[in-house]
């Protein structure tokens, strides 16, 4: 006999992936809309990857329960050009909820920026195997973007015809359709509801204890000869922070030697160079434990790596303030970096307050630390600085 309504299990599938989709695209437009300073961008981006990955399991199990089972059958009195625009929209919907997570982890995948997935920030996630070869990173990201973005669309537009479908069965036709997809009974939405209870726990352990943030934007960079400044800086009144988080608690620590050559003139964007180098082995944070690994061979390895610098390629003016593309080196790692600044100039006299957002372990920090050394020590770490510096006569 062909059943009256979907099994339980299809049934739970379904409103937690209509549920979780629903969610991934409004959080998805809104992460996408936030500036690049805002301090939750980075968190978003990953927990809108946690949820997307998610939604491709379950809709891949859900395809193969769906492959493997039969359906109710749609009411004999539907004309028939409904019943197969229904059959369209719902073989639609299948291939839209694995394509469009496919898309969105392909955009990571390839991304030059190249942060690594952790869902929840308890399973590793390795990026997709088919990008190896591909030269233009920053290119291919932006197609994925874009494909994504228009999946994501499409899912939008089905939805609205087939919610209104939905509405029609319950309200207009009053038959079985819309019953046909409520879970049996109390038990199966307990079900949905546990699955959200879950994620919602994950999100929260990604949230305190978990690996978070960041990095910004990408540009492959070029060597370039030291420019000779046109800005002396004040060295007694500029700093460099590095701000951390470990088990949740955020700690600062400073690089107290560094030293910029940095040539800017408002005016002449095009001939902006800022060159920074930085002592490894004068970071610290104040807590003694932490300082003492700090110089160590997992960390900043000193000895072998007494220097880190960063070199910009492209400086340019932004929404508010400037933006500088560049190449930072830390070890052997070199990896483009944006920082993004606030610049005061008054006379003689200038005043930047700035920021990069980084992953660590893209450059090789605390990598292969032992469990007990690096366990809840967040991936992103944030760099402030703040230079005041006196124009060069
Ligand atoms: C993005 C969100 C959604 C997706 C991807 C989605 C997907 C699907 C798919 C693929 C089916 C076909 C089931 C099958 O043959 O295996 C289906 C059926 C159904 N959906 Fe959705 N759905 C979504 C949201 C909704 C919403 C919000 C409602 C109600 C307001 C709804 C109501 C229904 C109903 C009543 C059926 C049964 C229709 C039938 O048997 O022909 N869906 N949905
Ligand atoms: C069904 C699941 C998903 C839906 C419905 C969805 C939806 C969206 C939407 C609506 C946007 C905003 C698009 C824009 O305004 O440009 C977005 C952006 C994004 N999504 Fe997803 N997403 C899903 C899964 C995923 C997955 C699995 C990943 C990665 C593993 C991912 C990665 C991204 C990224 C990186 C962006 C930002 C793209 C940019 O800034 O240009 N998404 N997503």
């Amino acid at each position: 006999m062909i059943a009256a309504r979907y099994h339980s299990v299809a049934a739970i599938l379904h409103w937690t992936i209509a549920a979780l989709i629903i969610g991934q695209i409004m959080g998805g437009l809104y992460m996408h809309g936030l500036p690049n300073s805002s301090p939750i961008k980075f968190d978003l981006y990953q927990l809108h990857k946690s949820f997307g990955l998610t939604v491709l399991f379950l809709s891949l199990g859900r395809l193969g329960w769906r492959l493997s089972h039969e359906t109710p059958p749609l009411p004999a009195v539907m004309p028939g050009w409904q019943k197969i625009l229904a059959r369209l929209t719902h073989w639609a919907f299948y291939a839209l909820m694995i394509l469009t997570p496919l898309a969105g982890w392909a955009i990571v995948s390839v991304s030059p920026t190249d942060i690594p997935t952790k869902w929840f920030g308890l399973v590793p996630v390795p990026h997709l195997p088919f990008f190896g070869g591909v030269e233009d990173r920053q290119a291919a990201e932006q197609l994925f973007a874009e494909q994504h973005e228009v999946l994501a669309k499409i899912i939008i537009g089905l939805l609205i015809l087939h919610v209104g479908a939905a509405l029609k069965h319950a309200f207009v036709d009053k038959d079985n359709v819309f019953q046909s997809m409520l879970p049996e009974n109390r038990r199966a939405w307990l079900a949905v509801a546990g699955v959200f209870a879950v994620l919602g726990a994950a999100s929260l352990f990604y949230l305190t204890a978990g690996q978070a943030p960041s990095s910004a934007s990408s540009n492959k960079a070029s060597t370039q000869d030291a420019a000779a400044g046109n800005w002396v800086v004040d060295y007694e009144n500029s700093a460099l922070f590095f701000i951390g988080s470990e088990n949740g608690n955020e700690f600062r620590g400073e690089f107290e030697t560094f030293e910029a050559d940095i040539v800017f003139d408002p005016d002449n964007l095009d001939g902006a160079k800022i060159l920074v180098t930085v002592s490894t082995g004068s970071a610290w944070t104040g807590d003694p434990l932490r300082d003492s690994n700090l110089p160590g061979s997992e960390w900043f390895d000193v000895k072998n790596h007494p220097q880190a610098t960063f070199e910009s390629t492209d400086v340019r003016s932004a929404e508010d303030g400037y933006v500088a593309d560049g190449t930072l080196v830390i070890k052997d790692a070199e990896r483009p970096v944006t920082l993004e600044f606030d610049l005061n100039i008054d006379g003689d006299e200038a005043h930047a307050t700035g920021h990069a957002n980084l992953v660590r372990t893209n450059f090789n920090l605390g990598e292969n630390a032992s469990w007990l050394e690096q366990e809840g020590i967040a991936l992103k770490v944030r760099v402030e600085f703040e230079i005041k510096a006196v124009r060069k006569d």
